[in-house]
């Protein structure tokens, strides 16, 4: 008799171009895991094939999700750095009746686009109406100017930021946008230097920090007594082993630190470190690709080895575990993550490097939507 076809996982993400780090933080997450769980599941060998999209093409990763489904017949497909990447695919989980583990984007409405999404990521409203409630109640921050990347997790983050802010009794001056394409922040950031709000709420995609923290600095924003708070994609882990003082004592909100104190998330970072030659430390992305392949062997393991799409789905929903980031679970109703939301302080650690301390959590916070 023939030996059995690996089950085949199609992990699409951008490892070339603006947001190369997401898809590398993804991947090396992803071997990592298959590194500590061994490559066969209940009897049947696993088979990643890790497929760069570039990260800013749509119709680039649509293609690459229709050839991994035609031809190397995927089981399962995942990655999707970016909405629009997540957006395009949908119809084509849709038809071909694949499971599709989005470990990165966060737009909330990304599960409605097919029935075959499953999300191991987060959600900007999910993230960001804690912030926009704790900056007004617990924050002593009255009036907040928004600056966000003019697409779907941006509209998101702004959305849940005003609704949140100004129920609690924040007054927000202005919602400016920047374009999501190589952003020069400078005018905007001139703009929030002339309304001189007491904070300046930002969301930029992973990778866009770095360049925000430093337009924020030139323009000398914080000696105009603006602070700044954001989601934690702003101060992501990724870049923050290269930030100065200027990213000290600033405060978002997410569902993952590399600073999470836990036994599990201690292990991860160590293995991840380990595993990446010390090269880079692992960020909110890296664990939507470790939890992503969890989520995927162990819907193996419950459905059996030779499941179909429409079995392996229905093992994803309801499924509930202890991720590096803390607890989590898949809703069986939306397929959405369910998680628990951080308030964090950057601060300088005994290894003379600024992390993102949590303070403060939100109990297994499900998307609130917009
Ligand atoms: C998305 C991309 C990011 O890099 C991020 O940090 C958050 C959301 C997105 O496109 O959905």
């Amino acid at each position: 008799s023939q030996a059995a076809e690996p089950f085949k996982i199609g992990l699409i993400i951008p490892m070339t171009g603006p947001f190369a780090s997401t898809g590398k933080q993804i991947e090396a997450a992803a071997r990592l895991y298959m590194q500590q769980n061994g490559d066969e599941v209940a009897g049947r060998k696993i088979e990643l094939i890790v497929k760069d999209d570039g990260g800013v093409q749509p119709e680039a990763t649509k293609r690459i999700a229709q050839e991994l489904v035609v031809q190397d017949k995927v089981g399962v497909l995942a990655g999707f750095g970016l909405t629009p990447l997540a957006f395009a695919t949908a119809p084509i989980a849709t038809q071909s009746k694949t499971p599709m583990v989005v470990m990165a984007a966060g737009t909330s409405s990304i599960v409605q686009k097919s029935p075959y999404i499953v999300r191991t990521s987060m959600t900007l409203p999910q993230v960001t109406a804690p912030m926009g409630q704790w900056a007004a109640k617990e924050g002593g921050i009255k009036s907040a100017v928004t600056l966000i990347a003019d697409y779907g997790p941006g509209h998101d983050a702004e959305k849940a930021f005003v609704k949140n802010f100004s129920e609690a009794g924040g007054k927000v001056l202005d919602s400016l946008r920047v374009p999501m394409q190589n952003p020069d922040f400078s005018p905007f950031l001139q703009r929030v230097r002339d309304l001189k709000p007491d904070a300046l709420f930002i969301f930029v995609p992973s990778g866009q920090g770095s360049t925000l923290m430093k337009q924020f600095t030139e323009r000398n924003l914080a000696g105009q007594g603006i602070k700044l708070i954001g989601t934690g994609d702003v101060l992501d882990d990724d870049l923050l082993p290269a930030m100065g003082d200027e990213a000290l004592g600033i405060i978002t909100s997410q569902h993952y630190s590399t600073a999470h104190d836990s036994p599990e998330n201690k292990a991860y970072v160590e293995a991840f470190r380990k595993m990446t030659n010390n090269s880079m430390r692992p960020n909110f992305m890296s664990v939507g690709g470790y939890d992503g392949m969890h989520l995927i062997y162990e819907a193996l393991k419950k459905a059996g080895p030779n499941a179909n799409g429409d079995q392996l789905l229905a093992a994803m929903k309801g499924m509930k575990w202890v991720s590096p980031r803390g607890p989590m679970q898949i809703d069986p109703e939306t397929r959405d993550v369910v998680q628990d939301i951080y308030i964090r302080r950057s601060e300088r650690l005994a290894d003379g490097q600024i992390y993102n301390v949590e303070f403060d959590v939100i109990k297994e916070f499900k998307d609130p939507g917009i």
